[in-house]
């Protein structure tokens, strides 16, 4: 039985969850809730004012995500709750999961998006991204719509993905009813003010205030702590050779108060702190190295290296430089920027500048993702992580990553950092019976020691098989005992390894693969699970393109079809991507 009517005042799936509950419930149940909600309302001493029209059912809101490493995922269920609130009823889609000819059913639209690589869509939502942007779009006229763009200054392509879907939107016939707001890497404000906007402009009149919020007492998702906390650094650890050219840290953490719950596949968030060295030159150049203030400011808390055109631009007003307002007016600045930082600038263009106009270039300083090494049923109340330093030269001058070499260099054992829980949802382990075949060269390897030893402690039946590559055999072999030792026990069932420079022609983890092609298509046909993760600028392309000449190669398919094979795994979330 069904009592509670469609036309009550609830939105559709309120009324069957209602349904679900009231329709099940005794007589004597129904007696004591109609009671229990009676009492409720005559004790909360508030006078119900008597609806002048009936109610009518929450208008609609649907949310496209498209996000890589949550941020937007996360603000779309911020949204979801403020439309809620106002009386719509959002629906929140991943754009990974969006079928495009349902949008042209959409009455209100909002898009956050965030840009990854060199201006692309997150790897989750290419395939709906390049949809959306192609001819077969369908039209969207008289949608309302608004983007929300997350991203970095300092990247060229700021906000591109964001900034082309509002265009894109546009294009086919949308309503910009709230203008794009592009958000850097501090994006909790900005973003928090574009969504209160967003769902007051996007509410109807005499929206809100017609659905009756009803808390039916279950609990929610249960969703890990993702606070700041204080870690002891245990281990630290140079897993290259004294003779390797690369600093890969094993950091072992341990968490006083027990360490966050994180599961394998998640992150952590790393608070660095900036190099004193490149600190003090800087502020000597400045001409402010007597500014102590300043100084212990710009170490812990200021980006004091990323060089954006904003930062040219802000520069260039707040000191009237001729050559840096002439170096924007010839549209070199974008150019001039690439493989430069904060202390080019300054050096370059030298001008009398005071501290507060110097703290102005800079922007707060982002914590750095690492993907967890380690699984919590094998290591308690630690947490592992594998950082690679970074380090290269440009324009005439030797350059550091901020927390890579903080780790590397500065943090010791038995000190403590800050870190923060960064789930990934999308990229976790399959049930214990399926295959996994993980492709993890260099520091992509990091989470795959998380799957091994998660694995190894839950007896799963499923096999494994790892691809690891890097330089060379004998002096970069990450984690080296810890695949033998997984191989033995079985948590590994099978590794292939790839070392570049061991070889006169380099030989990487997809030329490995290509090798293995048969026993790979057999494992994915077997409904294996296909984990990639590392370098997105040039190993992850590869590895797609790869697995997709392999399904060619063993299943005689056309090209188009072999890349049919790789987008259905894609679309059965079968094809798993964690790459930066
Ligand atoms: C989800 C996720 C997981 C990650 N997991 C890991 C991990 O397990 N291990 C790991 O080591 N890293 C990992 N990273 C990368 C990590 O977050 C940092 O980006 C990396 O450590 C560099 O940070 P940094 O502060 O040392 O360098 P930054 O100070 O941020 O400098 C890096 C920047 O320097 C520039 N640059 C670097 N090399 C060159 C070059 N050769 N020429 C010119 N410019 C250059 C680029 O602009 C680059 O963006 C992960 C990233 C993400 C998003
Ligand atoms: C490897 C990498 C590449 C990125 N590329 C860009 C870019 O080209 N343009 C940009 O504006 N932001 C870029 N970003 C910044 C992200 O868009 C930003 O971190 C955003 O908050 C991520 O949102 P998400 O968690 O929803 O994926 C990049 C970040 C990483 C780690």
């Amino acid at each position: 039985m069904s009592p509670i009517p469609k036309t009550a005042p609830f939105a559709e799936e309120e009324i069957d969850l209602l349904n679900r509950v009231v329709g099940t419930a005794s007589p004597v149940q129904r007696a004591w809730l109609a009671g229990f909600l009676a009492g409720l309302d005559a004790s909360s001493a508030v006078v119900m004012p008597h609806p002048a029209a009936p109610a009518r059912p929450a208008e609609p809101l649907t949310i496209v995500y498209a996000s890589e490493s949550g941020n937007s995922e996360k603000l779309a269920g911020d949204l979801a709750k403020a439309a809620r609130k106002n009386g719509l009823k959002p629906t929140v889609i991943d754009m990974a999961d969006l079928e495009l000819s349902a949008l042209a059913s959409a009455k209100r639209l909002v898009v956050i998006a965030a840009t990854w690589g060199e201006g692309e869509p997150p790897a989750r939502a290419v395939r709906t991204y390049n949809e959306l942007m192609g001819e077969g779009a369908p039209r969207l006229d008289g949608i309302e719509f608004g983007v929300l763009a997350l991203g970095d200054t300092a990247y060229a392509e700021f906000c591109a993905i964001g900034r082309k879907i509002d265009e894109r939107l546009a294009a086919l016939g949308g309503k910009r009813a709230v203008d794009r707001v592009d958000c850097d890497l501090d994006f909790a404000e900005p973003a928090a003010r574009w969504i209160g906007d967003a769902v007051k402009v996007l509410t109807p009149p005499n929206a809100g205030g017609r659905v009756i919020e009803v808390d039916f007492g279950g609990k929610p998702a249960v969703s890990p702590s993702t606070d700041v906390v204080e870690a002891e650094i245990i281990e630290h650890v140079d897993l290259n050779s004294s003779r390797s050219d690369k600093e890969t840290i094993h950091l072992a953490l341990s968490f006083e108060a027990g360490s966050p719950a994180y599961e394998p596949g998640d992150s952590l968030d790393l608070y660095a702190e900036n190099d004193p060295a490149y600190v003090d030159e800087l502020l000597k150049i400045a001409g402010l190295a007597t500014d102590e203030k300043l100084r212990a400011d710009f170490i812990k808390s200021r980006d004091v290296t990323t060089l954006s055109l904003k930062t040219v631009e802000t520069y260039a007003a707040s000191t009237g430089h001729q050559y840096v307002k002439a170096l924007l007016a010839d549209g070199e600045a974008k150019e001039w920027i690439v493989g430069r930082q904060l202390i080019d600038l300054i050096a370059t263009f030298p001008i009398a500048i005071d501290a507060e106009k110097l703290r102005a270039l800079t922007r707060p300083l982002a914590p750095r993702a690492y993907s967890i090494a380690s699984s919590r049923r094998e290591v308690g109340d630690e947490a592992h992580l594998l950082v690679s330093a970074v380090r290269y030269d440009s324009h005439g001058r030797a350059r550091k990553g901020v927390a890579s070499n903080y780790v590397a260099e500065r943090l010791k054992r038995g000190q403590h950092v800050r870190v923060k829980l960064k789930p990934n949802r999308h990229f976790a382990l399959p049930a214990p019976d399926k295959d996994i075949i993980m492709v993890g060269p260099g520091t992509g390897v990091a989470p795959f020691r998380a799957f091994v030893q998660e694995r190894r402690a839950t007896k799963v039946s499923g096999r494994s098989w790892l691809f690891f590559g890097d330089r060379t055999f004998t002096h970069d072999f990450l984690y080296q005992l810890d695949w033998q030792d997984a191989l033995k026990d079985g948590a590994l069932t099978r590794m292939d390894v790839a070392f570049s420079r061991d070889t006169p022609e380099k030989i990487y983890v997809q030329h490995k693969f290509w090798q293995r092609r048969a026993d790979l298509i057999e494992w994915l046909d077997g409904g294996a699970y296909f984990y990639v993760c590392g370098d997105a600028k040039a190993m992850a392309k590869d590895v797609r393109a790869a697995l997709v000449r392999a399904f060619a190669d063993v299943k005689s398919l056309t090209p188009e079809a072999a890349e049919q094979a790789v987008v259905t795994l894609e679309r059965e979330k079968r094809y798993l991507q964690d790459t930066y």
